[in-house]
C-alpha cells in the first residue's frame, strides 16, 4: 500500500461481510458508511450509517434473539423505556393484507379488509373489471372520524394515491339512518350495508375503497391509513411498537424490466422447502429474511445467507446473470464456497434512522450533521461540485459529459 493514498474498498458493506464470513470469521460487527442512489424520503439520505452485524452457525431465531436483547438494552439505557421481548412477529403476507405495508404501524387500527367476495356480482364495473383482471377490491374504515373529513379532503386523498397508480378512491359514509357513497347509484342500501358489515362499521365511520392490481391497492391504502392516522393525531410517539416482519418473498418481479430482482439482496437464502420452486415459480419462493419495524418505519433488515455454491449460482441465474457475468463479478466468492463456508446470517440497522426514531424527530435530516437536500446536495459544502481534470485523472475517472 502507498501510505500517501487512500484506498477505497470496492465492496458494499454486505459484500465485505460475505467475504469475511467466507474466510472463516466467527462474528463480525461494523459501523459502515453507506452511499445509495435512491429517491429521498423523510427517513432516507444518500449518505448514511449502518450498524451491521454478522454471525456464523446461526439461524433466524438466533439473530432475532440477539437483536431483541440489543434493542431492549438501547431502549432502557437511552430512553429508560422497558420494551418486552420477544417482539411480535408477522409474516410479509399478513403485513401486506392487514396493513398494506411491509412495515406496518400497529399503533392504531384502520386495517385493510378484502371486499372481493361481497362485490364480485355487483353492477359497478370498476370493481368487477378489477377482479376480472386478477386485481383486488379492498378498503379501510376510518372508524369514528367521518365528520372530520370533508368532500374536499376526500378529493385530496384521491389525488394523493394517484402517485401509487390508483385511478380513484371510492368512499362510503355510514350515518345514523342511511349510508351515503360516491357510488350510490350502483348499489342499493342493502348492498352498501353488506360492505359496511365487513368492517363492522357504525355511524360516523368513513370507508375508503381502492380497486386495482394488488400492489397498487396495498400501496394506496397502506399510505392512506398512516397518513390519516397522522392527521387525526393518532400516532402516539410515547408508544414504541417493535415487531418483526418475516418470510419475505425472495424475489420481486419488475414488469418494466421483465425480470426478477432480489427483494433483499442476492446472498439471501431461500426457505429450504421452497428451493424446488426456484426452477418452476421463483415469484413464490420465500426467503430467510427479516426486518425489524418500529412504529411503521424499517429500523433494520437482514437475512440468513446462502453458503452453498450451487444455490448461489442458481440465485444469480434466476436474477438473469449469465455464467460469464457471475464469474467476473462473484467468481471469487463462489470459489471460496468450494472450501466450506460456515452458515451465517446477520442484520443491519440504519444508525441515523434509529436515532431519528429515538429522538422523535420527523426527518432523518434533523439528526445528521450535514444532511443532503432534496437534490442530494450538501448545502454547507455545496457538494457535489465541479472537479478538475487533474483530480479525475489521478482517480482514473473519465467523464463522458
Ligand atoms: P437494508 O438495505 O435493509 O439491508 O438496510 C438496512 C437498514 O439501513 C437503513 N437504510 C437507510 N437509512 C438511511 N438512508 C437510506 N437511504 C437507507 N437505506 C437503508 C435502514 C435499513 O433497515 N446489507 C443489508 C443488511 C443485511 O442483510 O445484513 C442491508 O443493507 O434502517
Amino acid at each position: 500500500m502507498n501510505p500517501g493514498k487512500f484506498y477505497a474498498l470496492p465492496q458494499s458493506p454486505q459484500m465485505f461481510k460475505q467475504i469475511l464470513m467466507a474466510s472463516g470469521t466467527d462474528r463480525y460487527f461494523q459501523i459502515a458508511k453507506c452511499f445509495r442512489d435512491e429517491d429521498l424520503r423523510a427517513d432516507r439520505q444518500p449518505e448514511f450509517t449502518q450498524i451491521d452485524l454478522e454471525m456464523s452457525f446461526v439461524e433466524q431465531d438466533d439473530v432475532i434473539d440477539v437483536q431483541e436483547r440489543f434493542l431492549q438494552r438501547v431502549f432502557k439505557d437511552l430512553m429508560n423505556v422497558d420494551v418486552q421481548v420477544p417482539f411480535p412477529r408477522m409474516t410479509f403476507d399478513e403485513a401486506m393484507t392487514r396493513y398494506g405495508s411491509d412495515k406496518p404501524d400497529t399503533r392504531f387500527g384502520f386495517e385493510l379488509k378484502s371486499l372481493n367476495e361481497v362485490v364480485k356480482n355487483c353492477d359497478f364495473k370498476v370493481f368487477t373489471d378489477a377482479l376480472e383482471a386478477g386485481g383486488d377490491v379492498r378498503g379501510i374504515c376510518i372508524n369514528g372520524y367521518s365528520d372530520k373529513f370533508s368532500r374536499k379532503d376526500v378529493d385530496k386523498m384521491t389525488d394523493s394515491i394517484k402517485t401509487f397508480g390508483a385511478k380513484g378512491l371510492i368512499w362510503i359514509r355510514v350515518n345514523e339512518n342511511e349510508i351515503t357513497s360516491s357510488v350510490n347509484k350502483f348499489f342499493t342500501q342493502e348492498q352498501l350495508r353488506e360492505i359496511a358489515d365487513v368492517f363492522e362499521a357504525k355511524a360516523n365511520d368513513l370507508i375508503l375503497i381502492v380497486a386495482a392490481k394488488p400492489s397498487v391497492v396495498f400501496a394506496s391504502l397502506g399510505f392512506l391509513r398512516r397518513d390519516l392516522a397522522g392527521k387525526l393525531g393518532l400516532l402516539d410517539d410515547t408508544q414504541y411498537n417493535l415487531l418483526w416482519v418475516v418470510d419475505f418473498p425472495l424475489y420481486e418481479y419488475d414488469e418494466e424490466e421483465g425480470r426478477y430482482f432480489a427483494m433483499h439482496h442476492p446472498f439471501t437464502s431461500p426457505k429450504a422447502e421452497d428451493i424446488p420452486l426456484l426452477d418452476t415459480d421463483p415469484g413464490k419462493v420465500k426467503a430467510n429474511a427479516y426486518d425489524i419495524i418500529l412504529n411503521g418505519v424499517e429500523l433494520g433488515g437482514g437475512s440468513i445467507r446462502i453458503h452453498d455454491q450451487n444455490l448461489q449460482k442458481k440465485m444469480f441465474e434466476v436474477l438473469g446473470l449469465s455464467e460469464e457475468e457471475t464469474q467476473s463479478k462473484f467468481g471469487f466468492l463462489l470459489e471460496a464456497f468450494k472450501y466450506g463456508v460456515p452458515p451465517h446470517g446477520g442484520l443491519a440497522y440504519g444508525l441515523d434512522r434509529l436515532v431519528m426514531l429515538l429522538c422523535g424527530a420527523d426527518s432523518i435530516r434533523e439528526v445528521m450533521a450535514f444532511p443532503k437536500n432534496q437534490n442530494a446536495q450538501c448545502m454547507m459544502s455545496e457538494a457535489p461540485a465541479e472537479v478538475t481534470e487533474k483530480e479525475l485523472e489521478e482517480l482514473s475517472i473519465k467523464s463522458t459529459l
